[in-house]
């Protein structure tokens, strides 16, 4: 499969492990004009990342910016992403992950609290009376990539074109949404005192992994319901699909408040949901994962991530009026002499009634 982004550069999704990450959810405000205001932010939002991090060169700041499947339609109508739908709750009672609202993920990433704080700061000042915060987390990392549990977390990930491939849709696959990806996020707020109580082989059956030296423990002690192997996935041909996560711990000891942020990027929302509903209802039903006995998810949300000329092309859609241009990928990748990731809507994108974006014809 040929990665998206020889055609449609994809926005920040597989950027460097950071420092600090800031997650901002946001709903629309229910009037015409905040939905306009959110429309011409989108074009804002590159200009103000580079802004703000050409201030600490090596600071590594990035934004992805993320819309629910409610907001990509009050807010750009047809077309849609193929995959986009409301967030799929699994499991029931006490284990459940459910959705909350949001209609806007900012995953923002940065070494610096600063960088954080600052891009943070102008991308909500311009969206104010707009959108209303529903739940920001400020996560940060945890000494040698360990989540709030002791593990290092995120060893599993893809890397490289790896990361491409199994985070970004490629153009024969949603023609005009290739260069974008899924992103599911669920806050998890742990029972420490619980946690801690467990010896440390018993916390290792349950992640399936060593705690010290972060060594996937052998098949013969490993759990069906150790995390681990509740969330391995292989397609028909026996190979893995992998998602790319980028979870955070977050808390106030002064509250006793313990949290991971998890964050998880796939080219369908399918892989992710399937080890959701692995971990939550078990593989088989019953055999879930025992890091729900100490971990409860709080919050759940969708989103897409349109790719970085989308989403720059976003701030032109009318969903009022009609179409005008439905140019499709395979259209016109036959002629367009564009380099890879060229910084425009091409015709590729298809959105109906784009007014003035930029074409290659
Ligand atoms: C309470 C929240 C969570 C915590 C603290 C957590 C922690 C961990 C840790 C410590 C590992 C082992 C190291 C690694 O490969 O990263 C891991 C692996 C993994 N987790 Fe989670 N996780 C959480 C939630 C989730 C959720 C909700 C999903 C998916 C929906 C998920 C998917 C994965 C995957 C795919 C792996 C790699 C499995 C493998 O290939 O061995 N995690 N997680």
């Amino acid at each position: 499969m040929t990665p998206a982004s020889l055609t449609q550069e994809p926005q920040s999704v597989s950027s460097a492990v950071t420092r600090n990450a800031f997650f901002i959810v946001a709903t629309v405000n229910e009037d015409a004009a905040s939905r306009a205001t959110v429309r011409a932010w989108c074009a804002d939002v590159a200009n103000l990342v580079r802004a703000v991090g050409k201030r600490v060169p090596a600071g590594n700041l990035s934004c992805v910016v993320g819309f629910s499947s409610d907001a990509w339609d009050k807010l750009f109508g047809e077309p849609r992403p193929a995959g986009l739908h409301p967030f799929r709750e699994f499991g029931t009672g006490e284990r459940k992950a459910i959705a909350t609202p949001g209609d806007i993920l900012l995953h923002i990433r940065a070494d610096e609290t600063d960088l954080c704080f600052e891009l943070a700061t102008q991308l909500m000042t311009r969206l104010e009376g707009a959108v209303t915060t529903v739940d920001e987390v400020h996560g940060f990392r945890n000494f040698d990539m360990r989540a709030m549990i002791g593990f290092v977390d995120g060893t599993e990930n893809p890397t490289g074109n790896e990361a491409v491939h199994f985070t970004v849709i490629g153009e024969n696959e949603d023609p005009e949404f290739c260069g974008g990806s899924y992103v599911l996020v669920q806050k998890y707020m742990h029972d420490m005192k619980g946690w801690n109580a467990l010896p440390v082989e018993a916390q290792e059956h349950i992640i399936g992994r060593t705690k010290l030296q972060d060594i996937e423990l052998d098949e013969a002690v490993k759990p069906s319901w150790s995390h681990s192997s509740l969330t391995t996935l292989e397609d028909d041909a026996g190979n893995e699909i992998k998602i790319l996560r980028d979870n955070m711990p977050f808390g106030r000891p002064g509250s006793a408040e313990f949290g991971t942020y998890f964050i998880g990027y796939a080219r369908s929302p399918e892989p992710i949901e399937q080890m959701l509903e692995n971990m939550f209802v078990g593989l088989p039903p019953g055999n879930y994962d025992r890091l729900l006995d100490f971990s409860r998810a709080v919050t759940g949300g969708l989103f897409f991530v349109p790719s970085q000329p989308l989403l720059e092309a976003l701030a032109e859609v009318d969903p009022g009026a009609a179409p005008t241009m439905n140019v499709s990928a395979a259209d016109s990748s036959e002629t367009d002499t564009e380099p890879a990731a060229a910084p425009s809507a091409d015709g590729s994108l298809a959105i109906g009634s784009l007014k003035g974006a930029p074409r290659y014809e």
